[in-house]
């Protein structure tokens, strides 16, 4: 029997991913650095040193070489708007503010299906230019939104969340929808597990929800388990007062999305920043899980948020840009700005760390451990090639490291898209930087 090589491909780099949290466990990653990625029909087929893996290869696969390089599961953003690509960096001071002149008629755009559609195509590239393979993204109320964001992500194979938001209160009438959410089931069974993409319940927060509408958000999230689903909560002090004098019969913010049962495994809550402890507790409790967003938290003023006690908690934590209050697509500046914020909150977030938050941390928040987010065999082959050399500033400063900490250090504080050599998404070259 002949083997079918063409399915097949390997690829030659130092290899880096996790199989547990660095912060609760020794041991908790695994590093080739002279290693190689074998990936058969889109999926990981092995994945180890080049020393042993090679002499396994059928005669005739090439062996891609990336030397010098490191290749990484891609990177996973839990939290960010794809409407609000064109108004990133937006001067506003605060998050109200910025929401009603700004965010809202950006989002009125989103009606227009051609809109969405070449949107959304700018958006995903843009994703993948900077090494995210997988994101859960927030649509607008348009249903023609969700389709283009699905139709665009269907047609490079990416394993994408997304959702319509749901707001019928507190909003321009342009954008105001209804507790009636058919529309939405409608999406979930258009859209939910088609190809790689996953569907996500999207109330935009609690504000612009009548009770009615949390209510109705509840059951569809009970009647589809395996749904996301995905919300602000606790971002900005002026926001939470807001929350307070809407809902003054619930314990916290937190408590109001609880109270409508909307806490719950593949629930991810942007921001919670002023969370107390019983809410932290209610988020490890449920299997809710933390999008932790620092580009946006700083542009907008809103806090910073205390890893610390989210770890002290259990609670899940990812890292999202919140594109477009974040100010960049890149997951690397998303680790530079969450290793000050730590900082400033007296923490300290080392750079195996914040890698692990953007790979498997953030599949773990997403319950999808086993699909992506590291290099197990029969997973699907989403994965990016970073280069330490990328700029003459990382390429002097990582030439001086000592230890693997220090480069990927390095690549999170100085690196950008430029760091991102190539990704590849179901084992398929989908960005190659174009090199000077
Ligand atoms: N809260 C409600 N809507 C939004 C939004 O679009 N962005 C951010 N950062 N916070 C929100
Ligand atoms: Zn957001």
């Amino acid at each position: 029997m002949s083997i079918d090589t063409q399915n097949l491909q390997a690829y030659r780099a130092s290899l880096l991913h996790f199989h547990a949290d660095p912060a609760f466990a020794e041991d908790a990653y695994a590093w080739h650095a002279d290693g190689l990625l074998v990936i058969e029909n889109g999926r990981v087929k092995a994945a180890g040193d080049h020393a042993q893996l090679a002499s396994t290869l059928p005669a005739g696969v090439e062996i891609v070489d990336y030397r010098g390089k490191i290749i990484v599961p891609g990177f996973i953003d839990t939290h960010l708007h794809f409407p609000q690509t064109d108004m990133i960096a937006s001067p506003a001071p605060g998050l109200l503010p910025w929401l009603e002149n700004f965010t809202f008629p950006t989002e009125r755009q989103f009606g227009d299906p051609a809109h969405g559609r070449a949107t959304a195509d700018f958006f995903l590239d843009e994703l993948l230019r900077n090494g995210t393979t997988t994101a859960l993204v927030y649509c607008t109320v348009h249903k023609e939104s969700v389709d283009a964001l699905f139709e665009a992500s269907s047609a490079r194979n990416l394993r994408m969340g997304g959702g319509k938001v749901l707001m019928d209160r507190h909003c321009p009438d342009f954008l105001q929808d209804t507790a009636d959410l058919r529309e939405s089931e409608a999406l979930i069974r258009k859209w939910h597990n088609k190809g790689r993409n996953m569907y996500a319940i999207t109330p935009r927060f609690a504000p612009t929800s009548t009770e009615a509408q949390l209510a109705a958000t509840g059951e569809l999230a009970k009647a589809y388990p395996d749904t996301f689903i995905q919300t602000h909560v606790s971002e900005n002090q002026d926001e939470c007062r807001w929350v307070g004098e809407l809902f003054p019969q619930r314990r916290s913010y937190l408590d109001v999305y609880d109270h409508y049962g909307l806490m719950r495994e593949r629930a991810m809550y942007g921001h919670c920043i002023w969370l107390d402890d019983a809410d932290f507790a209610r988020m490890a409790e449920t299997g809710s899980a933390i999008s932790h967003c620092p580009t946006s938290n700083l542009f907008l003023g809103s806090g910073l948020f205390d890893i610390a006690r989210a770890d002290n908690a259990g609670a899940l934590v990812s890292l999202g840009t919140d594109v477009g209050a974040g100010t960049s697509f890149s997951m690397l500046q998303t680790m530079n700005e969450a290793y000050k914020v730590a900082r400033l909150k007296g923490s300290y977030l080392p750079a195996l760390r914040m890698f692990y938050l953007a790979t498997l941390g953030a599949a773990r928040s997403m319950q999808l451990e086993g699909t992506i987010g590291n290099f197990v065999p029969g997973l699907e082959a989403d994965f990016i090639v970073l280069d330490p050399k990328s700029t003459p500033l990382l390429a002097r400063r990582t030439a001086h490291s000592n230890t693997l900490e220090e480069t990927l250090f390095a690549l999170a504080l100085l690196g950008d898209d430029r760091a991102i050599r190539a990704t590849y998404a179901a084992g398929r070259l989908v960005h190659e930087r174009t090199l000077p």
